[in-house]
């Protein structure tokens, strides 16, 4: 491990621990809404679906394929796509969504039922998976589950785990702001977890708020994933379109729905 990765392992030590004390945990919550979320959608349960969903992430652990991607991470500029080489079993371990995080999202959706869904960063599709579970028990085949990915082999990777379990999701194989600067329809709800960076966090947030329902949310991955994001996080929670934020350390979650006080909860569940 070199010097800059101990350093950002510290800072995010240091960062949860000043999360930790400064948290409310569910006794101190006086908002109903939020109280229902600390108690019955955050706490966690294993799902059905997620049993599911995770016999393929044990089958991809063990594939050793190698295949070719366009790195789209945290310092990609649109001119210079560099190619990169991993097997499944690397990607699955370093970039898809575990367990824990993807069965949150599942009950945050089957609790708040949007019925318009947007997702940055497919990746294998694994949130994706847990998404579209959640969107096809809430609202049958009565939706509509948009989920964007860069890169060309991972974008027809994706393919098998939805089509695996039968769900319906539109996945597009498009660079975010291709896709953002075309954007003419609203969602209730949208996922950004792609492209770690203050740049374009705060790009896609200034962007998405405007196509938000009233009412709607928007879940953004890894707010402490470094200082640049932290930035971008803090930056979005006091915007004048939130009305609500929730830092959930793993998770940031904003609402943006008219004629609301605003309010911000660090949450420690
Ligand atoms: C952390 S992974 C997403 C993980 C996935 N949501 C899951 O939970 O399983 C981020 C993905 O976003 C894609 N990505 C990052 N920046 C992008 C960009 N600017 N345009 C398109 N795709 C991008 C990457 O290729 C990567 O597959």
């Amino acid at each position: 491990m070199n010097f800059l990765k101990i350093r950002l392992l510290a800072w995010r030590i240091y960062q949860f621990f000043i999360f930790w004390w400064f948290s409310k945990s569910k006794w101190r919550i006086h908002s109903p809404f939020v109280y229902e979320l600390v108690t019955k959608v955050f706490p966690h349960i294993p799902s059905i679906n997620g049993q599911e969903i995770e016999k393929v992430r044990k089958e991809y652990l063990t594939n050793h394929q190698l295949i070719e991607i366009h790195d789209f991470g945290a310092g990609f500029n649109n001119q210079k796509k560099k190619i990169i080489y991993k097997t499944i079993s690397q990607i699955t371990k370093s970039s898809a969504r575990k367990q824990k995080e993807g069965e949150l999202i599942y009950r945050i959706i089957k609790h708040l039922k949007p019925q318009k869904f947007l997702e940055l960063g497919t990746n294998l599709g694994f949130s994706a998976a847990y998404i579209a579970s959640a969107l096809k028990e809430i609202h049958n085949h009565n939706y509509q589950f948009i989920s964007l990915e860069g890169s060309e082999s991972l974008h027809q990777y994706s393919k098998l785990l939805t089509q695996n379990f039968n769900l319906e999701v539109e996945l597009i194989n498009i660079p975010f702001d291709d896709y953002l600067s075309e954007l003419n329809k609203t969602f209730d709800g949208i996922f950004i977890d792609g492209n770690h960076t203050y740049e374009a966090t705060i790009r896609y947030f200034h962007k998405l708020k405007n196509h938000v329902n009233d009412g709607g949310f928007i879940i953004f991955d890894d707010i402490y994933w470094n200082h640049s994001m932290k930035k971008a996080w803090n930056e979005i929670a006091k915007d004048g379109y939130v009305t609500l934020s929730l830092d959930l350390y793993d998770f940031g979650i904003v609402f943006i729905k008219k004629n609301q006080a605003k309010e911000h909860f660090k949450i420690w569940y």
